[in-house]
């Protein structure tokens, strides 16, 4: 049995890893800024993340603050577990961090060398887009009578319990360093993701695609966050929506 900490346990994919781990027979303490025992900011060096990492064996980090902060949050978190000996640090982060110039890619991209350069045992992946945040973003944008996409943008979301299973599996297993990206099973247009969910949800929308400016644009454009070589994963978009929103059965969560 290993004793295993996952920060950000409490979210979308580290709730699911916890699970995993847990079901897999691991002793599992989850931290984030409101799960007691373990409520720590990892912005702040206190001392509640000592207590945390004492006697732990592996990090799974998959706390993030989409505002700001995870260089930082990272670099607390490198610097404890290495005075509490920690083993192993595994790492989420997202296709294309290296490509796409995104503020939040930029930090993600920061904190991969965080990790790399710890002096721990280390292991990075990078997987594409989470089928719930293409949701969250599609359904913000139809909340407007219009949706506007950004044109000619593809996707290839992934189903976060495919991420969490490889995850829990790399965390139990010795530090491996960039492992192969995990992208979603098909490379679609984001208008089509749109107009899946559109119906999924009932909303009847019109949808408009608007070239923009930019760099990130191109980028995204240019499809600098796919992974079509490494379309491993099994969900598709509409199986997600089936589950999430009826009209499926079963599914791969939980
Ligand atoms: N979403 C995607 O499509 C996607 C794709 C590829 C990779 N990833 C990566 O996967 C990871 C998890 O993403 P997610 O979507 O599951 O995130 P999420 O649902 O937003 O969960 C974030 C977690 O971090 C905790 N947290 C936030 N700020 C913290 C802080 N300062 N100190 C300690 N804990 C903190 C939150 O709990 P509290 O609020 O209680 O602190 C929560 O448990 C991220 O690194 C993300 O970049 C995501």
């Amino acid at each position: 049995m290993t004793t295993i900490l996952v920060t950000g346990g409490t979210g979308t994919l580290g709730r699911l890893v916890t699970e995993r781990l847990r079901a897999g027979g691991h002793e599992v303490r989850v931290l984030s800024r409101h799960s007691e025992p373990y409520a720590v900011d990892l912005r702040e060096d206190g001392s509640g993340l000592d207590t945390a990492l004492a006697g732990v064996d592996t990090v799974v980090h998959c706390a993030t603050t989409q505002r700001g902060g995870d260089e930082r949050s990272a670099a607390n978190l490198i610097v404890a577990a290495r005075r509490a000996g920690v083993a192993h640090l595994v790492y989420i982060s997202i296709v294309g961090v290296d490509r796409v110039p995104l503020g939040y890619y930029r930090t993600k991209l920061a904190v991969e060398k965080l990790v790399e350069e710890s002096g721990l045992g280390w292991t990075v992946l990078r997987a594409t887009q989470f089928h719930d945040l293409v949701v969250q973003v599609l359904q913000a944008l139809a909340k407007a009578p219009v949706v506007v996409l950004p044109a000619r943008v593809p996707d290839q979301p992934v189903e976060v319990a495919e991420v969490a299973d490889r995850l829990a599996a790399l965390a139990v297993g010795a530090p491996a360093g960039r492992v192969p990206d995990l992208g979603g099973p098909e490379v679609r247009t984001f208008e089509s993701l749109a107009r899946a969910c559109l119906r999924a949800t009932g909303q009847r929308r019109a949808v408009v695609n608007v070239p923009l400016a930019g760099k990130t644009y191109r980028a995204f454009r240019a499809g600098g966050h796919l992974a079509p070589e490494h379309a491993v994963g099994e969900g598709t978009f509409e199986e997600y929506l089936a589950v999430r929103f009826g009209g499926g059965e079963g599914g791969r969560r939980g």
